[in-house]
């Protein structure tokens, strides 16, 4: 969509909510006081999914290095449900509006900001800090959907620092399921493994991260083994491209199972369950095999007991999402390949709750978007 365009849409969700004056230049002090109002999700308190709200706002102004962005698409993540309901560990609750991943279009500027320009198409990294080089532990200080506002918002002021500008060919849709699994599976794959065709990949489970990991796996020219605890979402995976898949539920020992089927086992682990797993994970490697822990289960009853870790000479790296370089890397990967991520359900902007609802039921595969216009 245009300026124009933009400036005559409707009441609510629409620019002519925010001044002309506010939209047609960077926000100086001679910007109108007033400002049209918009709708925003919020997390409630007690944090619930059943508890969160649907407001009403003045659109909020983008300061100094900061953006606003009229949402098309955002996206839930596995952390996303645990902010919304409070048992995320890091962050305290100092986001009011969830939700990690999103996209949509710049319509106004703060002082400041280069490298953007109104009109343009983007999305972002949640940790914007983290522009490049090696991950730090502080970034999480200002991490979207958790210490900063979120997608789940008609308009969203962004930092301008964490914005990446979609290719032509990546659509809102497709960028708003991004953020979060598809920057840390290519993290993952590219960053850490450094995968190369004819290796074998493991991607544990059906959910976001496993889906676009199979997916760029596949398009990096890997074999690719999937689990998961249904036959109809491995039958799923497969035409999704999985060369091979296990249902977890129905064999314990699926690691070991993994490790015959591949003749040996797998170069690659993206370990999206976290320390429940970690055990038949080594089970299913081949030596020298690098596991990437990206899943935050819970803790077993039991400390896993590491098989094969030394006789295999196996690498375990724990990650946290990317940089904002990985997500354009990432993107212009995408573009590239015409790869699309796979959206199980959508959601109207007024359904986010139904929306969570499904995402707390486990029954998809993929992802879940919330379309905001
Ligand atoms: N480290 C990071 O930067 C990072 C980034 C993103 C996500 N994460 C974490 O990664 C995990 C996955 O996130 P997501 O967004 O992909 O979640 P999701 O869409 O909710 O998917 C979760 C999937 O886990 C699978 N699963 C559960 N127990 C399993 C088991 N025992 N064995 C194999 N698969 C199992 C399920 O697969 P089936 O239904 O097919 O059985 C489910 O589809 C979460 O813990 C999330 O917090 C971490």
């Amino acid at each position: 969509m245009d300026r124009r365009s933009f400036l005559a849409t409707g009441a609510m969700s629409s620019a002519a909510v925010i001044s002309a004056a506010a939209t047609a230049a960077a926000t100086d002090a001679a910007a109108p006081r007033t400002r049209a109002r918009s709708r925003a999700w919020q997390i409630g308190n007690p944090p619930s999914i059943g508890n969160l709200q649907l407001i009403t706002r003045e659109t909020p102004r983008p300061i100094r290095g900061e953006v606003l962005v009229r949402v098309v698409a955002s996206s839930i993540n596995a952390r996303d449900r645990g902010i919304v309901g409070g048992f995320f560990p890091i962050g305290a609750l100092k986001a009011a509006i969830p939700l990690s991943e999103g996209a949509g279009e710049i319509v106004e500027l703060g002082a400041d900001v280069s490298g953007v320009k109104l009109g343009d198409r983007v999305t972002s990294c949640h940790f914007p800090a983290w522009v490049d080089g090696r991950w730090d532990p502080a970034v999480y200080e200002r991490d979207i959907g958790n210490t900063l506002d979120g997608w789940l918002t008609e308009y969203a002021v962004l930092p301008a620092s964490g914005l990446v500008v979609l290719p032509e060919v990546i659509s809102y849709e497709s960028a708003a399921t991004l953020a979060s699994s598809g920057v840390t599976a290519w993290h993952a794959l590219f960053e850490i493994a450094r995968l190369r065709p004819g290796q074998t990949v493991l991607t544990l489970g059906t959910g976001g991260v496993s889906t676009i990991g199979l997916q760029l796996a596949k398009a990096a020219g890997a074999r690719v083994v999937v689990t998961s605890s249904r036959d109809e979402k491995l039958a799923r995976m497969r035409e999704l491209g999985a060369d091979l898949t296990v249902n977890y539920r129905k064999d314990a020992a699926w690691g070991t199972r993994v490790a015959d089927m591949t003749g040996g086992g797998v170069d690659v682990v993206l370990e999206n369950v976290g320390r429940p797993t970690l055990d038949e994970s080594m089970n299913a490697c081949a030596p020298g095999a690098c596991i990437i822990m990206i899943g935050t289960g819970p803790m077993p009853k039991e400390l896993p007991k590491m098989p094969g870790l030394y006789q295999k000479n196996l690498l375990l790296k724990a990650i946290s999402n990317g940089s904002r370089r990985m997500f354009a890397d990432l993107l212009a990967a995408m573009a590239a390949a015409r790869l699309e991520p796979v959206i199980d359900k959508t959601f109207t902007f007024s359904e986010a709750i139904a929306a969570f609802r499904e995402m707390e039921a486990g029954d998809h595969i993929g992802k879940i978007l919330i379309k905001h216009a």
